[in-house]
């Protein structure tokens, strides 16, 4: 084993079961002091309770491990400050945040209410802003930091009967982009894995036959490396049934239609336009460059 968090303080978010739990589990295992979060609610959000919270951090302890919980919503920018407040006050620090903690409200487009579109949002992108917000003063105090975010092969490719989610998915990749940019210089790297596993969120959308290899612990090796000292800044990881493989953002060469350049042209040039034979992942900084 050559990672560790000896000294180091944790925290993950809906870590009460699935892979927040094991992700926590492993993080105490390698020597972090962990907080775990959940709100112990069911899978469309409603409801709530500490005790599976409670649960996992009886589990920690009882392997040795040190642990506290918390029952908050990071929703809720109260409860996302309670679990950083709770942190602190018991460690002093805090050195990595999962954002983990999610919920599903799947319905077409065409039937879906605002107010489901709204509360996924909230809980996905709301949750991890809340959460990253309250850490973040204090790991550039501390000149160290590692953030992970919870994308999903919807947010990167989409599905049908879940716009809310694709679309709160994928801002936590946009919103990790910039932060890899602004915490660059205090030492804060902020990273994305996009999982796919078995837990009680997906069970009923996993056919059966795959459920065996698809285990929430063959996600957690990813997680740990992009939240470990080494770890990158700004990598997108998906991991599913031990593969491992990193997902970015690339543009292709594209042509130079020049300053006259209309509507018509893009329409007869959509050929060259959209040819992928060459493509080059593409940063800001390259903007205006060709
Ligand atoms: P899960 O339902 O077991 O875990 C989600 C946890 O978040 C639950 O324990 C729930 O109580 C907690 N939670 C929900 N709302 C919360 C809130 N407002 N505040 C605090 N905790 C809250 O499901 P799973 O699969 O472990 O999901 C973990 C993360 O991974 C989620 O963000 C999910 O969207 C994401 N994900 C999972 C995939 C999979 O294949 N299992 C695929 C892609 C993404």
């Amino acid at each position: 084993m050559s990672i560790f968090f000896t000294d180091q303080v944790a925290i993950v978010t809906g870590a009460g079961g699935g892979l927040g739990r094991c992700h926590a589990l492993e993080l105490a295992k390698r020597g972090a002091k962990v907080l775990v979060n959940d709100l112990g609610g069911a899978i469309d959000g409603t409801g709530g309770s500490s005790e599976a919270a409670e649960k996992v951090v009886a589990e920690i302890v009882a392997a040795g491990g040190e642990a506290i919980s918390n029952g908050g919503s990071v929703s809720d920018r109260a409860g996302a400050q309670s679990i950083v407040d709770d942190a602190m006050n018991a460690w002093g620090r805090v050195d990595v945040l999962i954002n983990n903690a999610g919920i599903l409200r799947d319905k077409s487009f065409a039937k879906m209410t605002l107010d489901d579109f709204a509360l996924v949002m909230d809980v996905h992108l709301g949750g991890a802003v809340n959460c990253t917000h309250a850490v973040w003063p204090i790991m550039r105090e501390q000149n160290y930091g590692r953030i992970l975010m919870t994308t999903s092969p919807t947010g990167l490719y989409g599905n049908f009967g879940q716009t809310n989610y694709g679309a709160a998915k994928l801002a936590q990749v946009g919103f990790m982009h910039s932060l890899k940019i602004e915490g660059a210089k205090n030492n804060i790297h902020t990273n994305t894995i996009a999982p796919v596993a078995v837990t009680r969120m997906t069970q009923d959308m996993i056919p059966e036959a795959a459920q065996e290899k698809l285990g929430p612990e063959l996600v957690t090796p990813a997680a740990i490396f992009l939240v470990s000292e080494n770890a990158p800044n700004g990598v997108i990881i998906q991991a599913q049934g031990g593969n491992y493989s990193m997902a970015v953002m690339v543009e292709n060469t594209g042509v130079n239609l020049g300053l006259e350049a209309d509507a018509d042209d893009v329409a007869e040039n959509y050929e060259k336009i959209s040819d992928l034979t060459e493509v080059k992942p593409r940063n800001m900084l390259q903007l205006g460059a060709q």
